[in-house]
């Protein structure tokens, strides 16, 4: 099978193409602006380029001719950028992306596309459900939704392309994949990367750990394992089983307030090979919401995966406790970075 994966270097694209250079003989055809993660995976059957989505229009066509099944991996995902550069995910995340979906469908070439957990948004169900949960989002001054709303519209033009003009494809949706590589300790020294990056770093660099109007909110956290072990049984794909299906995955056993998260990494780290002697460790302070990401940023409280669809689908379920998924990701932030 020939793989064609958009966004190669990213958090998911580097773990993805790990997995099936070493468990599969598929081929990967990968672009990206940076080669910073995917350099160390050098493989004849990964055919790497630089490029920008945004540009390099011809070989993508070209790509999704010859490729099995696209994956279209490129998008911003940190909520900070949601709301200081709200058009850059509209043209990107939307825009970029619609023409590569317009492709796929031209050619009708299974697309796996990421769809994402905060399409739920604060639907009002404890369990978000894939066919069955509504897709409750805030008002426009809270420019946090372009992200949720963007993806929320290409789910809907998918469908409808599978439905209408028989484009193959798979919707899934991570629920807080969490790892080594997710982000950067560099974009987390900015202020603006996901949470659990966002504490490793502060807890690094000594810095304050800042609990977003009080950390009340929950996150389900996958570890990135489990989440690449569904994705590589979405791409097998055996009998047909996926098509036309939306898949959670996430892990709802490891639902945690970001609280009780900031005390449990900081709890970890301090007992960690390499920090256990350090004299001092973050402090953690309550922030206000406005003060951390701005007026129009608007959080959500409830964020837990049904994952019956994949269980049964897939035959699969997440291994990887939430101790384990932390331990695992601050001690792969610590040997990098140090
Ligand atoms: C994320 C991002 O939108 C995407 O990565 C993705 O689509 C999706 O959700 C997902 O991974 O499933 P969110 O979970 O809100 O959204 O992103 P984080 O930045 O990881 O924040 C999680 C929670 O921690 C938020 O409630 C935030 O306010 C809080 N937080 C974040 C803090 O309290 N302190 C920080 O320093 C950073």
């Amino acid at each position: 099978m020939k793989v064609l994966i958009l966004g190669v270097n990213g958090f998911i694209g580097y773990h993805l193409t790990k997995e099936i250079l070493s468990t599969t003989d598929w081929e990967v055809y990968g672009m990206d602006i940076d080669d910073n993660r995917i350099k160390e995976l050098e493989n004849s059957r990964l055919h790497f380029v630089e490029g920008d989505i945004e540009i390099n229009k011809e070989w993508i066509e070209y790509h999704i001719k010859k490729c099995d099944v696209v994956m279209p991996l490129v998008a911003i995902a940190t909520p900070k950028m949601y709301v200081e550069d709200p058009l850059s995910v509209f043209h990107l995340d939307f825009e970029a992306n619609l023409d590569i979906i317009k492709k796929c469908a031209k050619y009708k070439k299974r697309i796996v596309f990421p769809s994402t957990s905060e399409v739920y948004g604060i639907s009002p169900d404890a369990e978000f459900d894939e066919d069955k949960s509504p897709l409750c989002t805030g008002p426009i001054n809270k420019e946090r939704w372009i992200y949720s709303a963007s993806k929320q519209l290409l789910d809907r033009v998918i469908w409808a392309y599978g439905n209408h003009e028989n484009l193959p494809f798979t919707l899934f949706r991570p629920f807080n994949w969490v790892g080594p590589k997710l982000d950067s300790i560099e974009i987390a020294k900015e202020g603006s990367s996901r949470v659990v990056t966002q504490f490793i770093a502060s807890l690094l660099f000594k810095k304050p750990i800042y609990l977003v109007d009080g950390g009340k909110q929950m996150r389900s956290f996958t570890y990135i394992s489990d989440g690449i072990a569904a994705l590589i049984k979405i791409l097998k794909n055996e009998n047909n089983i996926c098509n036309k299906q939306i898949i959670n995955i996430g892990n709802p056993k490891n639902n945690i307030s970001i609280k009780d998260l900031a005390y449990l990494m900081r709890d970890i780290f301090s007992k960690h090979e390499k920090h256990k002697n350090d004299k001092e460790f973050s402090q953690i302070i309550e922030i206000d919401s406005k003060e951390f990401y701005g007026e129009s940023y608007q959080d959500i409280y409830n964020r837990k995966p049904s994952i019956e669809k994949a269980k049964k689908l897939l035959n699969w379920e997440p291994t990887v406790n939430l101790e384990d998924a932390l331990k695992l990701s601050i001690d792969a932030f610590i040997n990098e970075y140090e």
